[in-house]
């Protein structure tokens, strides 16, 4: 871990959201969610480049939401690889299942709507499971049995990497005293000690603040950062 360890005992604020909150937030957020939230795209872009995706590749798209970082995931393994979606929310697989037709990659990605905590998957199916900001809107109890399913589903030696909303180190930010009367589902996440508790290898954490493009993100930026948390799956199984 490269962030500041602190004496505070809790160090992640529990979540607001339930798996049926979510559904009912993202049904209706379906529709607008790729007019807001930019400033993810870049940090998508730099977790996709982490994964080191390679031609033929079997990867998992866990929480696809509209299909962020999808084309360039589709682009690296290529006509030979072959790219598994799933999320919770129907209306946000549609938009990600439109985009892909549109984009002429339909046929590499098939798209399931299931829950994380259910991969409907053999084990060691996936070289990579790619995970973009869904645990920031799990509650703390689910970290460790949504690992462990994503640990399952990987083979040895595979690739996991998740891209969050974080902080900068374990201290409580102004964000997190105020977060449960906002109405935003994510609050910020650190990764990295729950992967190392479950055995993952070479765990590394990027830590990224936002690059304000406007006054929004501006205010954005203020409040919140982002973690690109990488691991491997022992070779040994
Ligand atoms: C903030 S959005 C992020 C979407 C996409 N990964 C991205 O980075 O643009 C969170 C997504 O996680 C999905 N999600 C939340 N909990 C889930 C669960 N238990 N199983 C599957 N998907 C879930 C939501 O439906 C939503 O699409």
């Amino acid at each position: 871990m490269t962030y500041k360890k602190t004496k505070e005992k809790q160090s992640v604020v529990e979540t607001t959201y339930t798996d049926d909150k979510t559904k009912k937030y993202y049904a209706w957020r379906a529709s607008n969610y790729d007019a807001l939230a930019d400033w993810e795209i870049a940090p998508h872009d730099e977790a996709v480049r982490i994964t080191d995706a390679k031609p033929g590749q079997h990867i998992l798209i866990a929480a696809c939401g509209t299909g962020r970082g999808m084309e360039a995931l589709a682009g690296a393994v290529g006509p030979e690889g072959k790219i598994d979606a799933i999320d919770i929310s129907e209306e946000m697989i549609d938009q990600a299942r439109n985009k892909a037709e549109k984009l002429g990659i339909k046929d590499r990605i098939h798209f399931t709507q299931a829950n994380v905590r259910h991969l409907p998957y053999p084990d060691e199916t996936f070289d990579i499971v790619y995970n973009g900001y869904m645990f920031d809107l799990i509650e703390l109890a689910g970290f460790m049995p949504i690992l462990k399913e994503m640990m399952r589903v990987l083979k040895p030696g595979g690739r996991i990497v998740l891209l969050n909303m974080s902080k900068l180190d374990e201290r409580k930010t102004f964000y997190e005293t105020f977060y449960k009367w906002t109405g935003i589902p994510c609050r910020p996440v650190l990764m990295a000690p729950y992967l190392e508790k479950l055995g993952f290898k070479d765990v590394k954490r990027i830590y990224r603040e936002l690059h304000p493009k406007n006054f929004y993100e501006l205010v954005i930026s203020k409040l919140w950062g982002q973690e690109i948390v990488t691991a491997r799956k022992s070779e040994k199984s």
